[in-house]
């Protein structure tokens, strides 16, 4: 079989992680797959900058659009973040030639998901985005392909490393906001403007690609009741200890009667409760359904090598050809979006 050509664009902490992965075990991969696997190409903002990795044999784009478009690869990896600019335009461009996409940009899919999803069913092309939704935890995996005829009544959880490492820490240990966030900017799971964290907006990014999946239906997150935990003080969490709850910030999105409700907050919850005992960078998804009842999923929700290592498990899929069910792009019966009141969770 020919060998698949992986042009990664966006060389931060992911991109590096996954560039050593597949150089790394590049030979390993190859003989699991029966087929080459192999970073050809790669565009970032600069060149000389010391990643801990030697990209000196690999093809150099300065610009995302042209190395998504180079006929000198098979499949391109976004890993350059933003949800507009060069992400978007390059993402747009290899899926407009049919060539798969991977990406672990969840601000891009929350603000373009659908319209991507759709170039994508026109092009034939896989667009696979793991990584964007909980680090390491096969989610979306999950989602599209482990639940069978199952009906999703809610999805809630921790969707943001950072944030729950603050949480942990402030907590456990009584240090201050400030220095916690300063530790998960320096152990890599930030987002660059951390805002997005710990105001809620990321978060709510996840939310809303998850209820998209879960409910077909297109919730922009700038629609969404979104409070971060930039407020929450060593008081807050003492008060809730005292009471017998820790606070975790939650995104929630559930049916309700009156239609589909989306909203991010910090919650209290039970000590002893399972989402509870998820702690420090760790995520946790819990899907509630007809079948199912109530499933768990919980791991590492940010940093380099889990979220490489979901973008590398949807680059695996693709090069062994496995094709998943279509995004299911929103269709015209939906329940209507409902302003989430406020209430606990
Ligand atoms: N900044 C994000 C987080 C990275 O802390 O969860 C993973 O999406």
């Amino acid at each position: 079989q020919a060998p698949l050509r992986v042009g990664v664009a966006g060389l931060g902490n992911v991109g590096a992680t996954l560039v050593r992965i597949l150089q790394k075990d590049g030979a390993e991969l190859t003989r699991k797959l029966g087929r080459q696997l192999e970073v050809v190409a790669v565009a970032a903002r600069s060149r000389s900058r010391d990643r801990g990795i030697d990209i000196s044999g690999l093809e150099w784009f300065d610009d995302p659009v042209a190395l998504a478009k180079w006929d000198g690869i098979d499949l391109f990896v976004e890993l350059i973040g933003g949800e507009d600019g060069p992400a978007f335009a390059a993402v747009k461009a290899a899926l407009e030639i049919g060539r798969p996409v991977v990406t672990a940009n969840k601000a891009l899919l929350a603000k373009h998901g659908v319209t991507l999803a759709r170039l994508a069913e026109e092009s034939g092309a896989q667009l696979g985005f793991e990584a964007a939704v909980a680090g390491g935890i096969p989610v979306i995996k999950t989602l599209r392909e482990g639940l069978g005829s199952a009906r999703i009544a809610k999805v809630f959880g921790i969707m943001n490393g950072t944030c729950n490492y603050i949480l942990t820490r402030m907590g456990n240990e009584g240090i201050s906001f400030a220095d916690c966030l300063r530790d998960a900017q320096a152990l890599g799971y930030a987002e660059a403007d951390p805002t997005f964290d710990v105001e809620g907006f990321d978060t709510a990014h996840k939310l809303s690609i998850l209820a998209t999946l879960c409910f077909g239906y297109e919730i922009a997150p700038d629609k969404m009741r979104v409070e971060g935990i930039s407020n929450i003080t060593q008081h807050d969490i003492q008060v809730a200890a005292d009471l017998g709850y820790k606070i975790k910030l939650l995104g929630i999105a559930e049916r309700t009667d009156g239609g589909i409700e989306q909203r991010v907050h910090p919650t209290f919850v039970p000590k002893g409760s399972a989402i509870a005992g998820v702690d420090g960078v760790m995520n946790a998804v819990a899907l509630e359904t007809d079948h199912v009842h109530e499933l768990l999923l919980a791991g590492p929700g940010a940093g380099g090598p889990p979220t490489a290592s979901s973008v590398l498990s949807d680059i695996l899929d693709i090069a062994r050809g496995t094709r998943v069910p279509p995004l299911g792009v929103p269709s015209d019966e939906l329940l209507p979006y409902r302003e989430a009141p406020h209430r606990a969770h």
